[in-house]
């Protein structure tokens, strides 16, 4: 799979996410051999420089955080199609720019006409853009060459801001043409997901409430909002995780066995469960949210979350967020769904653990099973990839005893390939024109219908609970689960 004649177009290169992500992404394609002979990689941003100074941005950050090793000839031939184009997302005369910077690239380096925009910007600038690419004529293209939008979260700040935004950007590119990133959909061990589901026998059977007590989805990240706070304050873990990314592994989860593997049909599935999401009937009781507190990390003094640099120190941002789901189907009714997530916890680690029900009757006395918990399957997505499979067996000895023990699947065992980068995957695919990794704007629209009433609710809460950085979190989350008798699992 490697992708025809094509540019793309970076918005925003001046920011985090194109410096750390995507620029070394198009390294790491191009050194793999998956992108076209006369690339192109144009950089667009309101900064007074020329193609080189550009190149040499897109070298520094490909040199620090590039996946693959460097190699200098595969450096020089991306380089060979780096250009540069200064100006402001509303400014007309640097979009005539960029039109005649595509028209020679077309000319010099065989990119035919197939272009594709990465918005790697604050959502407010979106109208702007779309709008210059349209007055401009690059939204459109003649002799089926293609242009596509690439747009990043977050969609909004709840169901009537994300359904305005689909209208900006769908009154220039049909919705065919616009790729929405959730990144979490491009790593190797989220798509593992349904392989584990639906390319084997064994799991599928006990894949329903017949079966599973409970599953949690954690999310945790030991940093705090770093240099993020204009983006964060405002937003919270809830819109910045739970709505995209945990409900995302919660639909890949809990969908039905799609037809086929196309986008069509990926999404219909996924849609179905997200629409027999519910919610918690008290919302007090069934969700949690919390700000960290100064607290030790790594053997490290760190600031809490309203001493933190740009931020409020009256802001009731949430750094933390936990809710109980439920899917009302019949496969999963009355099965909770608990998601958590949240910054500067215990450690950084993201995993979907499907906890089974106890075996209706044991034959041993209770004693002997004291430190007999329950089974459990635990999808590890990072930073420690695998799968782990966790049941009951017996200590060796004279006695009938038993105990837990894990069964692991490690990709570094098992592989010799080594995982691409999340953005790699989700960059090719864009420029494949390649759908099925990419949520419809209908999935974020039912995220937003989850979580409106919980963030309603919250928002006449007050404060969030402290909680200690380095630690898992606000005292409400573990009372949370203990309600139902359960506790969250300490990966
Ligand atoms: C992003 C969030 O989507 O995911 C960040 O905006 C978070 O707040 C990041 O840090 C985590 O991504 P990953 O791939 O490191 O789990």
């Amino acid at each position: 799979r490697i992708a025809g004649p094509c540019s793309l177009v970076i918005f925003g290169v001046t920011g985090d996410l194109a410096r750390k992500k995507l620029m070394p992404a198009v390294y790491d394609l191009a050194n793999r051999g998956l992108l076209p002979p006369g690339f192109a990689l144009i950089g667009f941003a309101r900064r007074d420089w020329a193609d080189q100074d550009f190149a040499q941005i897109v070298h520094d950050s490909v040199r620090e955080h590039a996946r693959t090793e460097f190699r200098e000839d595969v450096w020089q031939e991306l380089c060979r199609g780096i250009r540069f184009v200064a100006g402001d997302f509303a400014d007309e005369a640097a979009f005539d720019t960029l039109v005649e910077t595509v028209l020679d690239l077309d000319r010099v380096r065989g990119t035919q006409g197939n272009h594709a925009f990465y918005l790697s910007i604050p959502p407010k600038f979106f109208g702007d853009v779309v709008q210059q690419l349209k007055r401009s004529g690059l939204s459109v293209s003649a002799d089926g060459a293609w242009r596509r939008v690439v747009i990043e979260k977050p969609f909004g700040h709840d169901l009537e801001s994300a359904q305005h935004l689909n209208e900006t950007i769908g009154e220039v590119f049909p919705s065919g043409s616009v790729f929405r990133i959730d990144h979490y959909l491009g790593k190797e061990t989220v798509q593992n997901l349904l392989a584990l589901r639906f390319a084997n026998t064994m799991f599928e059977p006990i894949w329903n409430a017949n079966y599973v007590d409970h599953v949690q989805i954690t999310m945790a990240e030991d940093i705090g909002i770093g240099g993020r706070a204009g983006y964060y304050d405002g937003i919270g873990a809830a819109r910045d995780v739970i709505q995209n990314h945990l409900l995302q592994l919660l639909a890949l989860a809990t969908m039905e066995e799609p037809l086929t593997f196309s986008a069509r049909d990926v999404r219909l599935e996924k849609e179905k469960v997200l629409a027999a999401v519910t919610l918690p009937e008290d919302l007090d009781l069934g969700t949690a949210r919390g700000q960290y507190a100064a607290g030790w990390q790594g053997g490290e003094k760190v600031i809490g979350f309203l001493e933190e640099d740009g931020i409020s120190p009256t802001s009731t941002t949430e750094t933390f967020a936990a809710v109980r789901l439920e899917v009302d189907t019949r496969r999963w009714a009355g099965v909770p769904f608990y998601l958590r997530t949240g910054k500067r916890l215990g450690r950084r680690v993201t995993e979907l653990a499907v906890v089974f029900k106890r075996a209706p009757h044991l034959p041993f006395s209770v004693t002997d099973t004291e430190e007999l918990g329950q089974n459990a399957l635990v999808l590890r997505v990072q930073p420690d990839e695998g799968v782990t499979l966790r049941f009951g067996s017996k200590v060796p000895g004279t006695q009938m005893e038993v105990r837990d023990v894990n069964m692991d699947f490690a990709y570094g065992d098992s592989f010799t390939e080594n995982s691409p980068e999340a953005y790699e995957r989700l960059i090719l695919d864009v420029l494949l024109g390649d759908p099925p990794l990419f949520p419809r704007h209908e999935e974020v629209e039912l995220g937003w219908k989850v979580l409106d009433p919980i963030l309603e609710h919250w928002a006449e809460s007050g404060q969030p609970e402290q909680y200690d950085a380095g630690t898992w979190g606000p005292a409400s989350a573990h009372a949370m689960l203990a309600r139902d008798g359960r506790q969250w699992r300490r990966p």
